[in-house]
């Protein structure tokens, strides 16, 4: 049997409409397929689909065989779960288990599905957890590690029970570049030893990875071919733009001398697990200006973002107001969009009761849903039926509609395609500007970093000894 997963005809739809057109694809025995395409295309729905986990209210017609078997329901094929077929889904923040410390998390995979005994299980989990640079992690909880540290566990865990069939959606999204290097590598791999379907909007992860390559969009596949020809000759006008598409000319809000300082970093210091993530930090944040943070995954950038907004307590120094700074006014844009979310209303209501909270003008609401080309319709639906990319921008919809003082944007973009990545960015650099509010923009993307900053701080320059803001080229003050 050369065919590991084959879909014939199939489409979803829900009680609203058609959501997925009719579309076929097959993948086989060391021969990756990758799926490119617009946020909230059905890229989502279709891995679970495929694994006969789509959500309730939603259907699927046609016709899927996974390793052989018919799949309608998840009893068709739960058995292979793990052992044979492995999904690794979008959002580590809704597949990891909140209060269950990283290491016992796979010990628990070794134990229930691989069956192994409890030491073994737990040798294993210690030493994967090192492999993947996540050694000292063992003991904490997903809360406890970064974006890109829950995205390396979680692809830990869903690979775990050694399923020779691997199903990733958006397997690189928070890593910095050697380890999204790493994790490609591991991917390569796996559809070498056994079968792989990717799901990513980043260009690079499509080609480093090879194979067959779909592209989607609004809900259609428009184009399928071998990774070269669809990289190199796109025929459709969208996959042109979305394989060229590198949103480097963003225009960002001038400083100027009126804009008064916010706050300042005086000296500040922090630790975690033992270890100092940077000490020395002296810094400050000016009215409108964009102070870019870059740094490895799991170097300490969202925990320095943290300090700035009073979220987490240094161990030395002080933030020091020189405006008065209520916790409404400074914000965060969590890297995790679902971890903004309450996940048990809809939209429309997470948005009423905010309004209604801070007494904020409901008119934005349409006109931000509409600059983030969110359709109204979504309002209507909880956080957790929505698209990734989607809900990073109803999270981005969120804090705007607050006219924050100070932002911190962690990873913003991570779950968009680079089209809507570069407009959506665009959008913060000029609202935030227009109400002079102060950003804090973090992303592993060096070049996009520079481009939308005044300001860059690298992390790694405020390990054990201090070196002041970076200086040129990275400081374009
Ligand atoms: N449970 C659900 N009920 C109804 N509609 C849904 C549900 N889940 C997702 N959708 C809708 O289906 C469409 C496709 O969603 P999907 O999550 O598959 O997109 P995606 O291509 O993975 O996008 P992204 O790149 O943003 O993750 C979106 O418009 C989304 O709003
Ligand atoms: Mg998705």
């Amino acid at each position: 049997m050369n065919k590991v997963i084959e879909v014939q005809k199939l489409s979803i739809s829900s009680s609203q409409g058609c959501i997925v057109e009719e579309l076929s694809l097959s993948l086989e025995w060391g021969k990756p397929v990758t799926i490119l395409g617009e946020t909230g295309s059905g890229k989502s729905l279709l891995a679970q689909a495929i694994m006969g986990a789509l959500p309730r209210g939603l259907e699927a017609k046609g016709e899927i065989r996974l390793l052989g078997k018919t799949v309608e329901c998840k009893a068709d094929i739960e058995e292979l779960w793990g052992r044979e077929v492995a999904m690794l889904p979008q959002e580590p923040w809704l597949s990891l288990d909140p209060i269950m410390p990283a290491s016992k998390q796979i010990s628990l995979v070794k134990r229930l599905v691989s069956l192994l005994n409890k030491p073994k299980s737990e040798s294993i989990a210690i030493d994967s957890l090192a492999r993947f640079g996540l050694e000292g992690s063992e003991g904490k909880v997903p809360s406890q590690l970064s974006g890109g540290m829950a995205q390396r566990l979680a692809y830990l865990c869903a690979t775990s029970a050694g399923g020779r069939v691997l199903i990733a959606d958006e397997p690189t999204k928070g890593l910095d570049s050697s380890r999204k290097q790493q994790l490609i590598q591991l991917l390569k791999e796996h559809s070498n030893k056994g079968a792989l379907l990717t799901i990513t909007h980043d260009v690079e992860v499509a080609k480093a990875l090879g194979g067959e390559i779909l592209v989607m969009k609004q809900g259609k596949v428009l184009e399928t071919g071998c990774c070269e020809s669809v990289l190199n000759a796109p025929k459709s006008e969208y996959a042109r733009s979305l394989i060229s598409a590198r949103n480097l000319d963003h225009q960002r809000g001038d400083l100027l001398p009126n804009h008064k300082v916010l706050l300042e970093l005086k000296g500040v210091e922090k630790s975690r697990g033992g270890k100092t993530l940077f000490s020395n930090v002296d810094l400050s944040l000016r009215e409108g200006e964009v102070l870019g943070l870059v740094g490895d995954s799991g170097a300490g950038k969202s925990s320095l973002a943290d300090v700035v907004l009073g979220l987490v307590q240094s161990d030395k120094g002080s933030v020091v107001h020189h405006q008065v700074l209520t916790r409404p006014k400074m914000l965060k844009l969590y890297q995790d969009p679902p971890a903004s979310f309450c996940q048990s209303i809809t939209l429309a209501k997470n948005l009423e009761d905010l309004c209604k909270l801070h007494q904020l003008d409901r008119k934005d609401i349409p006109r931000l849903m509409s600059e983030l080309s969110l359709n109204s319709e979504l309002l209507n639906r909880k956080p957790d039926s929505i698209s990734g990319g989607e809900l990073q921008r109803f999270a981005i919809l969120r804090v705007l509609l607050m006219k924050p003082k100070v932002l911190v944007a962690d990873e913003p973009t991570s779950r968009l395609d680079p089209i809507v990545a570069g407009s959506t960015i665009q959008l913060l650099l000029e609202q935030t500007s227009r109400i002079n509010c102060a950003v804090v923009f973090i992303s592993h993307d060096l070049e996009l970093v520079k481009q939308v900053s005044h300001k860059v701080v690298k992390i790694s320059d405020y390990v054990a000894n201090h070196s002041s803001e970076l200086s040129s080229p990275l400081v374009t003050v």
